[in-house]
């Protein structure tokens, strides 16, 4: 047969061509027949074949893997439920690519009430052919025409107007309102377009447009748009079937086996795509000559070759191509052809619908024909109906295979139990073709016999089913609206950060001053920074952070050595009397001694006491008042050497020789100035937060001034106790702070360090809650639990290794039980406290760095910081934000982070070890 021939294009338009030998009709005339025809013919085994290697390609696909590379493409909708049938609202839908040239707007209104429909409003719009070949621009343009004719035309209300795309081609969407097109099927071609979010292009249309003010809420196939409209039956409406220009199905698949997807729960509907299924042993020995020729001179050769057995563009195109070759054969029409019939896209779908339908009676063909310029003899009418018939079995079996598949899929998903679903059908094929839709059911039966499956027609050819998502859609944008809204006033402006830049620096000035300041800018009595000469074994404790430490730290030419152990501080103690506190430390240090066979010498001990203190020499520290989760009675206002001292003394059987009390800033700082000696600053961010630094002595009030630098405890915890970061404060901060043992205090601390974070991140998650956009508004016991959320559990949240579905089930082990879109609000909630706390302790370093410089006269500054602390070191993004806030803020200034490994016991046995030597160096 001649079939690969260009069937359209061989013979001149014009002219009526037929064959020489064409009339009589050949005396094999029916074998001809029979014999094209019998192409079409697809066995059960082979349709069995097609169902399973497309179940193959399906689970390939879902599983993401790439090679070989998938024949369909499963693309997650971010559709997660079927309807509730509680939706309501009044919708835009504008559907694109469903019906071939036509777009249709329609105005979709739901009740929110079961079984109560209000008919839509729609008009139809034909696109015109350079538009569907043409740039992207002018299609989405033109789109945008339509939409604003049509609300020009129909009185609808105007307020708030929220629209859904029905955009019927393969796209990648990663939410419900973002869609990159992948390629064009069918008859479209526009340029630009590939690879671009269709959403987008359709918001910057109307905008182009400007007539009305529309708001694109969803993107949605035309295949989740008949599902989802799908009246709530008997059974549930789990699968959308289409068969309209082209074909596809999309179906609710299990979360947790659609690898692309974060989340494990649930089900999420599933576009198979399965217009691109293509597989050279299923679909290879099925296609024939004119699948061949159609494939060819198509938009897209080579491209969706099972969609161009089944699609409704493509049937009438196969029928002409037979028509044609037994036209050519002389077994039909008297051998003769027409320009008509030699067109491509001559025969529609709808002439092969009515020329099959053998209630339309052979009038009705000859007609058809006729109009194609042919000349029908009596039993060319019969020949005909042959062709259409078997042209279109074929596709309904292929089609009722690939359905075939997708049921067996949804059940391996669901462990094999009785599948009872119901299929809901849309496009023009499936609405039309009374035979095509019996084939289907029936072969389906054959091919997937263990699954009870009903077929229900579409409500509003889909466009009900767009309604229903894009008000979800809507409902989610508007958390969205909240939660930003909520999220504003953590988001601090380079600028906002300028202020507290500007005002740290001014009250470290005020503090060293001496004035009223809300930095207390303390002595630290420390001036030198370990030479190398330092030598002996030292004790160091170390209170004041997560844990408390007793530490053995020998210091020798080789470097320096540590053995630690670390005891707990129950709260009742920390929050006890000063006694019971004080004898607990001396209990830990003798037992400390005991293990490490210490008992009885009398090292030398450094003391690192993380509050803040005003010291009157090197071992002398009163401490001014407890901060973070400690309240000792008794112990504000005394010296804290002197008090450690007494309970040694209480425990007769120990000798302690308490040489330096030093904050864990300054041991910090020291204990990374061993390793280097540019390292001028100490900071921690742990449970609290603070930083010191090397000041000028002269600049140091109550000290004789002279020469050299003092390192200063800034206790920048306490910076806007005097009110002057109200403006920055949030009403969750007010809370926190209202709730803390410390209410007013260490404003600075609170917005920064880990033992607050999670307790902003608790109040804010509480007020979402009670704005509906988590835990679907309702209030959970967990949540109103203190102190829940931990600074570890920011740092995990936020980790960029951890998928969505762990965020999950960390907040699930809480007690929190939350679904996808909630793990999404509660990290979105995360970063933005901790990114405030980041940033805003950049700020503080770049005062810090920058007061430095200009103390020293420099034009630029290069200086190192040490860093301890919980959340600055476990938190995944906040040290990397801490500088480059710095490196905005303190431009001239080339600050670098040391983070320190050993704690700061290790600086306090450093200051010791340093001041014995100063000590040994004065007596000699
Ligand atoms: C250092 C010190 C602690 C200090 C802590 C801050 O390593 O040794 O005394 O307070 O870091 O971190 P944290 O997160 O434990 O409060
Ligand atoms: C598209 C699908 C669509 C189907 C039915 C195919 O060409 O790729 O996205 O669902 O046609 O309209
Ligand atoms: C204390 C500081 C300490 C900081 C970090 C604050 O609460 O007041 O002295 O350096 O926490 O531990």
């Amino acid at each position: 047969m001649d079939a690969a021939g260009p069937a359209g294009v061989q013979q001149g338009a014009g002219a009526l061509g037929c064959s020489q030998e064409a009339s009589p009709r050949p005396a094999d005339s029916s074998g001809l027949v029979q014999e094209c025809l019998q192409q079409f013919k697809v066995t059960e085994a082979q349709l069995q074949q097609i169902q399973a290697s497309l179940l193959v390609s399906m689970e390939q696909a879902l599983r993401g893997e790439a090679s070989p590379a998938p024949a369909v493409r499963m693309l997650p909708t971010y559709v997660g439920s079927i309807p509730h049938g509680t939706e309501q609202g009044d919708f835009l839908v504008l559907e694109l690519g469903a019906k071939g040239a036509s777009l249709r707007v329609l105005w979709v209104t739901l009740t929110g009430i079961e079984g109560h429909r209000v008919e839509p409003r729609s008009q139809e719009f034909v696109i015109p052919q350079e538009v569907m070949l043409g740039a992207g621009q002018q299609l989405f343009d033109f789109a945008a025409h339509c939409l604003s004719e049509f609300l020009d035309a129909h009185p609808v209300s105007r307020q708030g107007l929220q629209l859904g795309l029905s955009f019927s081609f393969p796209c990648h969407q990663t939410g419900l309102d973002r869609s990159t097109l992948i390629s064009w099927t069918k008859g479209f071609r526009c340029s630009g377009v590939e690879g671009q979010d269709v959403v987008q292009l359709l918001r910057d249309a109307i905008q182009r447009q400007g007539a009305h003010s529309v708001e694109v809420v969803a993107v949605v196939n035309d295949t989740v748009g008949t599902m989802m409209g799908c009246a709530p039956g008997l059974r549930p409406c789990e699968v959308g079937l289409v068969v309209d220009t082209g074909t596809n199905a999309c179906y609710m698949e299990e979360a947790r086996h659609v690898a692309a997807l974060d989340d494990d729960r649930g089900r999420m509907c599933v576009s198979v795509e399965w217009g691109s299924f293509r597989d050279d042993a299923a679909l290879g020995p099925l296609l024939t000559a004119f699948d061949r020729t159609l494939d060819r001179e198509s938009l897209n050769p080579g491209a969706q070759r099972f969609e161009k057995m089944i699609g409704g563009l493509y049937l009438g195109e196969l029928v002409r191509l037979v028509l044609v070759h037994l036209a050519r054969r002389g077994v039909l029409f008297g051998g003769c052809t027409s320009p008509a019939l030699l067109s491509r896209g001559s025969v529609l779908l709808e002439h092969v619908a009515e020329m099959e339908d053998p209630s339309a009676g052979a009038a009705r063909v000859h007609a058809i024909l006729q109009g194609l310029g042919l000349s029908p003899d009596s039993s060319d009418a019969e020949l005909v109906r042959h062709v259409c018939a078997a042209v279109c079995t074929r596709a309904a079996q292929l089609c009722a295979a690939a359905l075939a598949s997708v049921l067996s899929r949804m059940q391996r998903g669901r462990e094999h139990r009785a599948l009872r679903v119901a299929v809901a059908t849309g496009g023009r094929v499936c609405e039309q073709h009374p035979r095509f839709c019996r084939i289907l059911r029936e072969t389906v039966k054959v091919l997937a016999p263990e699954c009870d499956v009903s077929f229900v027609p579409s409500v509003d050819g889909g466009g009900r089913g767009v309604a229903m998502v894009t008000a979800v859609a809507a409902r989610l944008a508007s958390h969205r609206r909240l939660l930003e809204e909520t999220l504003a006033p953590f988001r601090l402006s380079r600028e906002q950060l300028a202020v507290v830049q500007a005002q740290m620096r001014e009250a470290m000035a005020k503090g060293l001053r001496g004035e009223a300041s809300s930095l207390r800018m303390l002595p630290t009595y420390v001036r030198a920074t370990p030479d190398g000469s330092e030598r002996g074994d030292f004790l160091a404790l170390d209170l004041g952070g997560t844990n408390f430490r007793v530490l053995l730290v020998r210091v020798a030419a080789g470097g320096v050595q540590i053995t630690s152990q670390v005891y707990s501080i129950p709260e009742c103690v920390a929050q006890g009397s000063g006694q019971q506190l004080f004898d607990h430390i001396v209990d830990c240090i003798v037992d400390f001694q005991q293990k490490q066979g210490l008992s009885g010498q009398s090292l030398p001990l450094g003391f690192t006491f993380s509050f803040p203190c005003r010291q009157l020499g090197l071992d002398q520290g009163i401490l001014l008042n407890w901060t973070k989760g400690f309240n000792a009675s008794d112990c504000e206002g005394q010296d804290i050497v002197r008090l450690l001292r007494a309970a040694i003394g209480r425990r007769q059987a120990v000798e302690l020789n308490v040489v330096a009390i030093v904050n864990d800033t300054v041991g910090t700082m020291m204990s990374c100035g061993y390793e280097d000696p540019r390292c001028e600053i100490g900071l921690i961010v742990g449970t609290g937060t603070n930083a010191c630094y090397m000041e000028e002595l002269r600049n140091v009030a109550g000290l004789t001034g002279g020469p050299g630098r003092m390192c200063v405890n800034m206790e920048w915890g306490a910076f806007g106790d005097d009110g002057s970061l109200d403006a920055l404060s949030t009403c969750f901060d007010a809370s926190v702070d209202r709730a803390s043992i410390n209410p007013g205090k260490q404003r600075f601390e609170k917005m920064i360090s880990g033992m607050y974070l999670g307790e902003i991140v608790r109040h804010v998650l509480l007020r979402l809650t009670s704005l509906g956009v988590l835990f679907r508004g309702q209030q959970m016991g967990r949540l109103q639990t203190r102190d829940i959320f931990k600074t570890k559990f920011l740092s995990e949240i936020e980790s960029d290794s951890l998928a969505l579905r762990q965020v999950r089930a960390i907040l699930e082990d809480l007690g929190l039980p939350l679904t996808s879109d909630d793990a999404l609000v509660v990290l979105e909630v995360c970063q933005a406290v901790s990114q405030r706390a980041a940033r805003l302790c950049g700020a503080g370093v770049a005062a810090v760095a920058e007061r430095m410089r200009e103390s020293r006269g420099l034009e630029e500054l290069a200086v190192s910081v040490g860093v301890d602390g919980t959340l600055y070191k476990l938190h995944p993004h906040f040290s990397s934000l801490v500088a480059a806030t710095v490196r905005e803020l303190a431009p001239r200034c080339a600050v670098t982070f040391l983070q320190s490994e050993d704690g700061s016991g290790k600086g306090a046995a450093l200051v010791t070890a340093v001041a014995c030597r100063l000590a040994q160096k004065t007596r000699v």
